[in-house]
């Protein structure tokens, strides 16, 4: 990782356009974390402002699903600071850490639904779980999430009888059980044909208004997110590479963004995985050609 080369200074993040006094509702600063000994985030930045649509990209492997981990506090920073809400997330005991949890909903990225549950049930189960409201309450609660993701009538489904579309609108509701004020979505795209992948895409967005939310999207879909997104950040080499609007992003001459963005597949991200020289490997170095 240490022989990323130099990053370009990044466009203003887009809280330093915001009111300066407008806290975001995430704030990554500094921050590095490890699976053992192997570095996946050296040294971070990132904020999400309330009420905007961000999306996280990179490659594979490159430390998205890590990134909401540590936003929910499954992981800790092992240096620097990840601040939700104005808490910081690493030095909050587990029930500061539950509360502030609730106010979070997640799609997984391989989110299944409870097989053995209804559609009805999925959704109701946050509520059951983590509230004390009264079950004629839970049901309409429940009836209302299933609206706004256009699934009251699978109320009763199981979830082998769900198309892979469906499946997910229902994970969706499940996430927005509890009116979160953050959502989160990992990979919330793959493996749908087109149409369900535009419903999901265009129900991230209009979630959001209508909770009044913050939505955090990890997504290789490029093509797709840019319709919804406020703003976009670029992962490679455990930081942020590249950042900004979807013009921005799109037109930014950054060597990872060109590459990501406008595929490529050899550019800043090489297409050799680092290994001895060739001409050595082969026992040609040394011979003249
Ligand atoms: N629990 C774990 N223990 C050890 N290593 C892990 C663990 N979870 C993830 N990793 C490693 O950390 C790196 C980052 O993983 P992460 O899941 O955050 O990547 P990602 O960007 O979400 O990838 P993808 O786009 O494929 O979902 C990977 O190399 C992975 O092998
Ligand atoms: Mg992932």
């Amino acid at each position: 990782m240490s022989s990323a080369p130099p990053v370009p200074s990044l466009p203003p993040a887009p809280a330093a356009r915001a009111a300066a006094h407008a806290e975001p509702l995430v704030a990554f600063r500094g921050v590095s974390f490890g699976y053992g000994r192997r570095m996946i985030l050296e040294g971070l930045d990132l904020e999400v402002p309330r009420g905007q649509v961000v999306s996280i990209m990179g490659g594979s492997g490159c430390g998205k699903t890590t990134l909401l981990r540590l936003i929910g506090g499954a992981v800790k920073a092992s240096s620097g600071s990840v601040r939700v809400a104005g808490q910081a997330v690493e030095t909050l005991r587990r029930d500061d850490l539950y509360r502030l949890r609730r106010r979070m909903g997640m799609l997984f990225q391989f989110g299944a639904l409870f097989t053995d549950l209804s559609v009805f049930d999925n959704v109701a189960f946050p509520m059951r779980e983590r509230t004390d409201l009264p079950e004629p309450v839970i049901r309409d609660l429940v009836l209302l999430k299933l609206h706004a993701v256009g699934l009251r009538g699978a109320a009763r489904l199981m979830p082998n009888e769900l198309s892979g579309g469906m499946a997910r609108r229902v994970a969706l509701a499940r996430a927005i059980a509890l009116d979160p004020e953050l959502i989160m979505y990992d990979e919330p795209f793959t493996g749908l044909d087109p149409i369900s992948l535009a419903v999901i895409s265009n129900l991230i967005r209009t979630l959001n208004v209508a909770l009044g939310a913050t939505s955090i999207v990890v997504t290789h879909d490029v093509r797709e997110s840019m319709r919804i997104l406020d703003y976009c950040y670029l992962m490679a080499e455990g930081r942020i590479v590249a950042r900004g609007t979807p013009d921005e992003i799109l037109a930014s001459d950054q060597p990872y963004a060109r590459q990501f963005f406008h595929g490529g597949i050899d550019g800043a991200v090489p297409f050799h995985y680092p290994g001895a020289d060739y001409r050595t490997e082969l026992g040609l170095a040394g011979h003249d050609r």
